[in-house]
């Protein structure tokens, strides 16, 4: 039987229910709001930490969102009190949102932590915002439930149907290559994101929307349900009545994470073709979470689990198909056999309970898992003299011609090189060579920014070629597709072995054996190392002096140092 707490256990009491100086202040402070007893005595207060913006369209609708919640903890009894936070709108954010979601996650962290508050209602979904906004709360550790903010509609263009990040790069080398003229071009401009709501591709907002279901931390089937579907809303209004429920229970994050949860997560990120920037945000969460991860998992887990859902970039199809065809739910009771069912989650059931009676409603969108879309598999972790701590690529979205590849190193020293050389006419390059970016890494980028599917040079586009092998420190969209190797760790910035590749030398990179060699002798690569002189540092001050004094490599999640542990902070005193 659960034990219900008592109005007096509740943490915000320490605040409002007491009868001295300082809660007089609160209390009066609340009435300066213009609330009154009635609103907060006894009942559990919930945070809705909420990532709305302006200038994020992918969650243009959580403010309404936030007030669907709000209307749910009232009607469960609960005292809702809405938080903003750090948006981070991955197109707009720049270097790019990798910077901050650490930031988010201490920001969602230290508002739980220093506010009056019972449970949180984590309101996000365009790409950094789910890990950021997990990881803080996991911190923390309330009562936790995530409302995903759902994936826009179908783009749309000439009657075919667009997706956010893969059309576009599919098309911009169309345009290139002078297949599609500058009024198509904006036809597509205008087509390819027809409402609100995150990227419905499956990038990396659709990927750890459904990581943050698949880890039991929202209402079962929440992350498939399109942003502009009366659904939604509905299922923001449950969120909020559950979470009041949650606090009375005493469902803690911690009751629903760990190691079974966090394996249950990989398995659906492969069986989704999930974005690669997931691998580091989950490395991220089970190490805060106190459960051991690694890379060693993801590569495991990629041969058992096959690709089942046949959405862009890996497949055909979009969010709001997948939604169609049953969703989560349905793709997880596919999974069934491979899942650990007895899971907790945030609705005080296991995952068994949750998925029950779900059904495939289209075989074309969610396969069964005897005919997966692709033979290959989500995830390759290869090693290697050129990546010691491991690095990333997504098999199933590369030519298959590009799995076992050897061939001369084009190597370009950072961003900014790479993109005044691809362009040229004269670029010495061919279909084979190894297309090699540095300085794109945590600390080099900085930020790890999404750099890593580099442009085809131009000279081979127009030659009719759409994909060659790249080497980079960098991560890439989940949208992003082709024979990108990424993360590689340790990164060049800080001297690891892909700073000292040259122009000419044989990279070779085995998928099969998960392997990334440059080929070069171990005398050579001594020498390199030794002549290598440390770049200076990115910031002096400011957040990104904090960001380069602590921020980890890939292969650890990229958390910052003092962070990345499960050790407990003390609760605010309140004097
Ligand atoms: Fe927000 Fe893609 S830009 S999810």
């Amino acid at each position: 039987m659960t034990t219900r707490k008592r109005p007096e256990e509740l943490r915000s009491h320490r605040w409002l229910g007491v009868s001295d100086l300082r809660s007089f202040g609160h209390r009066s402070r609340l009435r300066q709001v213009g609330y009154d007893t009635v609103d907060w005595a006894g009942r559990p207060v919930i945070g809705i930490i909420n990532t709305w913006s302006d200038i994020n369209p992918c969650h243009t609708h959580l403010r309404q969102r936030a007030e669907e919640v709000k209307r749910g903890v009232l009607q469960a009894g609960g005292f809702p009190i809405e938080l903003p936070a750090m948006s981070l709108a991955e197109v707009m954010v720049k270097p790019t949102t990798m910077l901050y979601r650490n930031f988010l996650a201490m920001e969602t962290e230290e508002l739980l932590r220093s506010h009056p508050i019972d449970g949180a209602v984590l309101l996000g979904g365009c790409d950094k915002t789910t890990p950021g906004l997990v990881m803080g709360a996991i911190s923390m550790g309330l009562p936790s439930i995530y409302v995903p903010a759902g994936p826009m509609l179908r783009g749309n263009w000439q009657g075919k149907a667009l997706g956010s990040g893969s059309d576009v790069w599919k098309y911009w080398d169309e345009k290139r290559a002078g297949n599609i003229t500058e009024a198509e071009w904006d036809e597509i401009e205008n087509g390819i994101a027809r409402s609100f709501g995150t990227c419905m591709t499956m990038g990396t907002a659709a990927t750890m929307m459904a990581i943050a279901e698949a880890l039991g931390l929202s209402l079962p089937g929440a992350s498939s349900i399109p942003a502009a579907d009366s659904n939604h809303p509905r299922m923001a209004t449950q969120s909020g009545r559950r979470i009041v429920e949650m606090v009375w229970e005493d469902l803690t994050i911690e009751k629903v994470l760990d190691q079974a949860a966090f394996e249950n997560a990989i398995k659906v990120h492969m069986a989704m073709g999930g974005s690669t920037n997931a691998i580091i945000h989950l490395v991220a969460m089970a190490k805060r979470a106190g459960t051991q991860i690694s890379l060693a998992d993801f590569d495991r887990i990629s041969r058992e689990v096959p690709v089942i859902a046949n959405v862009r970039p890996s497949g055909a199809f979009l969010m709001e198909d997948f939604f169609y065809a049953g969703g989560l739910r349905a793709l997880m009771s596919e999974l069934r056999e491979l899942l650990d069912l007895k899971c907790m989650t945030v609705t005080g059931k296991t995952v068994e309970e949750n998925i029950a009676g779900a059904k495939v409603h289209l075989r074309d969108v969610i396969h069964p898992m005897s005919d997966p879309i692709s033979s290959e598999p989500a995830t390759g972790v290869l090693f290697g003299n050129l990546a010691p701590r491991g690095a990333i690529i997504k098999p199933s979205a590369v030519e298959k011609r590009l799995l076992k590849h050897r061939g001369p190193a084009l190597a370009f020293d950072d961003y900014n090189h790479m993109a005044a050389m691809i362009e040229r006419d004269d670029l010495d390059v061919t279909a084979d060579h190894v297309l090699v970016l540095k300085n794109s890494g945590p600390k080099g980028g900085p930020g790890m920014p999404e750099w890593g599917m580099m442009p085809i040079p131009t000279k081979l586009v127009k030659q009719g070629v759409r994909d060659m092998l790249r080497v980079s420190d960098a991560r890439m969209s989940g949208t992003s597709y082709g024979a990108c190797v990424l993360h590689v760790s340790p990164e060049s910035y800080v001297g690891g072995p892909l700073a000292f590749v040259q122009t000419g030398d044989p990279i070779e990179v085995d998928v099969a054996a998960r392997s990334i060699n440059l080929m070069i002798s171990d005398e050579e690569m001594a020498k390199r190392k030794a002549a290598w002189v440390p770049p200076p540092p990115r910031y002096e001050r400011g957040y990104g002096a904090m960001f380069s004094a602590h921020i980890g490599q890939a292969d650890e999640g990229c958390d910052f140092d003092f962070l990345a542990s499960h050790v407990p902070v003390p609760e605010p005193e309140i004097h």
